[in-house]
This record gives C-alpha cells, structure tokens and sequence, in this order.
C-alpha cells in the first residue's frame, strides 16, 4: 500500500485536538432572541406551531428578557402584538404602543442587554400586510413615512438598533433621515437587507397574526431562485447607510449568507425563522432526530456560512449548552 503523506483523521483523534482546529464557532454571545409582546399582564400564550415560544405581556417580556440575559444571551430582537389594527398601522408608531412599551420595560430592568426593535407594519395593519395598501397594491413611497415614524418611536423608547424588515426600496434611507433629524444619530439600523418571500415564516405568522388577509408579499420580498439580486440589495442598504445587513432565512440561503459576507465587510445576521424553528422541534417531538445536536449543527452552520449573529427562537436552549 501506497504511503500516506496526509492523515486529516490525526487531527480528529481528541476533542481538545478538533477544538484546536475548529474553525467556526457558535457563541452565546451572538445569539439573538425574538420575544413577541401582546397587551395585558401575566400573559404566557404557547404559539401552537413554536413549542417553547410564546406571546408575552410586557411584564413576561421582562422576565425572558432577564433569564436570557442570564445565560449569557446579550441581545432581543421584539415584536409586537398590538390591541387593535387598522389600515394604517397606528399601533407599530404609537408612542404608547406595546413595543415601545416592551423596549421601556426591558431596558429599565435589564439596562446591558441590547435591545432590538423589528421595524415592520404587518403586524399592526389590518390586511396584514407590511405597508400601505390602496386598490390592492401596495404602496412604497407612503410606506416608508410610516416605517420612518415607526423607527423614531421605538429609539425614542430605547431601542438600541432598528430593523427595518417590510422590503420597501428606500427604507433604510429614510429611517436614517428620520433618526438623524431627530437627533437619533447613535441609533443604529440592521437591516433585513435580503429577505425572500418564503413559506419558512408560516408560524411566525400565528405567532405575530400577521398573515396577509389577500395575495402575498411576493411584490416586497425576493424570489427564492434569486442570487445577484440579492447584493443589488445588500449594496442599496450598505449605501443607504446600514449598519448591519441581513439574510433571511438562513438554512436555505446559505450560499447567499457567504455571497454577502464574501462582498460586503459590514457585520452580517442571519435569522433563523419560525419555520426552521418549527421543522426541528416537530421532528424532534416524534422522536426522529436528536433536538440538542441538530440544533446545534444548524446554529454552526449558520457560523461557517458566514454570519457574525443569529437570530434564533433557539436562543435561550443553545446559550445553555454553550456555557
Ligand atoms: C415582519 C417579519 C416577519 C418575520 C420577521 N419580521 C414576517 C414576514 O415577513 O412575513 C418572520 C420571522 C420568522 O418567521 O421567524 N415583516
């Protein structure tokens, strides 16, 4: 037999030896942890297709918010679950809304964490949609207005990062503008830079009842087959002054999570959706995979391809392993 020069299975021999030679790392502090937040007091409400994840009054924001923060989670993104909704969305910029009543809680209580607020209109608009529709389209220019006013209220509130997430050209543009002239300046954007209209948001939309009332987002958000387009975007946000750029979903954009992180020398996030979420825990109910390990393997995953920080409902479960 021929002599073998190279023996990759040497450096596999201990796990100290294959953690000298990892080479990416999933840490607890470049989780991020959504909390959606619903009006009322002592409310816990089990989303049906995201075992683990819950609607929360503001005070149960609070809590989650703290016992991440204890296990080493540094960061929430919020969402909010408004009282009523309208055509115009007057919950997402209503200064008393329950977001910027999340953001006030959860920076008082917990001042280090930072705190994330998801800058969108769908879940705060009647037809659910992520903007102002009329004649059944919807329109950019008037949404951007009220996305911009949606930002400023949540920095207003304490939010520490924005994240424009409604797929409307401009938006980033706009939201700086707005933060800027109201002496927001520090206020930084992340922006959801490359989202795709993907069915991977399923129970994200039971979560947030934001499911559009007619048609889709297909208008807004990208085509999944597309891959230049989506640093045509990245390149818009970068210009209209982005502080970090996103792709969403992750686990089937990986290639596009290496794409950006290959151009673009911005910090980079990946949101692990609903929908992945989902697809591990419901496999893992039936006793089909090890939850703990794919999660993981999922999370890394997410690392090698590229990203600085993720997104993930896995949050609180994957900072507890990784302690
Ligand atoms: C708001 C928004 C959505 C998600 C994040 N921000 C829903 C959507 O675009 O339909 C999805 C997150 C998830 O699925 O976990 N526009």
């Amino acid at each position: 037999m021929a002599e073998l020069v190279h023996r990759p299975r040497r450096l596999r021999r201990r796990e100290a030896l294959r953690a000298l030679v990892r080479e990416a790392r999933l840490a607890r502090e470049d989780l991020v942890l959504p909390l959606f937040a619903c009006p009322g007091e002592g409310v816990r409400r089990e989303i049906s297709s995201m075992p683990g994840v819950f609607n929360l009054s503001v005070d149960e924001v609070v809590r989650e918010a703290s016992r991440a923060f204890d296990v080493g989670v540094g960061a929430v993104i919020l969402f909010g679950l408004p009282e009523t909704k309208d055509e115009t969305a007057t919950g997402a910029y209503a200064r008393d809304g329950v977001v910027q009543a999340a953001i006030r809680a959860v920076r008082r209580a917990v001042p280090e964490m930072v705190v994330i607020a998801d800058t969108c209109l769908c879940e705060y608009t009647s037809h659910g949609h992520c903007g102002v529709v009329r004649e059944g389209e919807l329109l950019n220019d008037e949404t951007l207005e009220l996305l911009a006013q949606t930002a400023v209220s949540q920095a207003e509130a304490g939010a520490d990062i924005v994240a424009p997430s409604a797929m409307m050209d401009g938006q980033v543009g706009a939201i700086r503008e707005a933060l800027d002239g109201a002496g927001l300046e520090q206020t930084a954007i992340m922006s959801y830079a490359v989202k795709y209209a993907s069915a991977f948001y399923g129970p994200f939309r039971e979560a947030a009842a934001s499911a559009p009332a007619f048609g889709d987002r297909r208008s807004y958000q990208m085509d999944a087959a597309n891959a230049r387009e989506a640093m045509r975007e990245a390149e818009l946000d970068y210009a209209e002054g982005a502080d970090f750029l996103m792709v969403k979903p992750a686990t089937a954009y990986l290639d596009i999570l290496r794409m950006v992180r290959d151009r673009f020398d911005l910090p980079l996030a990946a949101y692990h959706v609903s929908g992945e979420y989902a697809m591990i825990k419901a496999a893992a109910a039936r006793g089909w995979i090890d939850e703990e390990r794919v999660m993981l393997e999922t999370l890394t995953s997410i690392r090698r391809a590229g990203a600085d920080l993720i997104i993930t409902y896995y949050a609180q479960d994957a900072a507890r392993l990784l302690k």
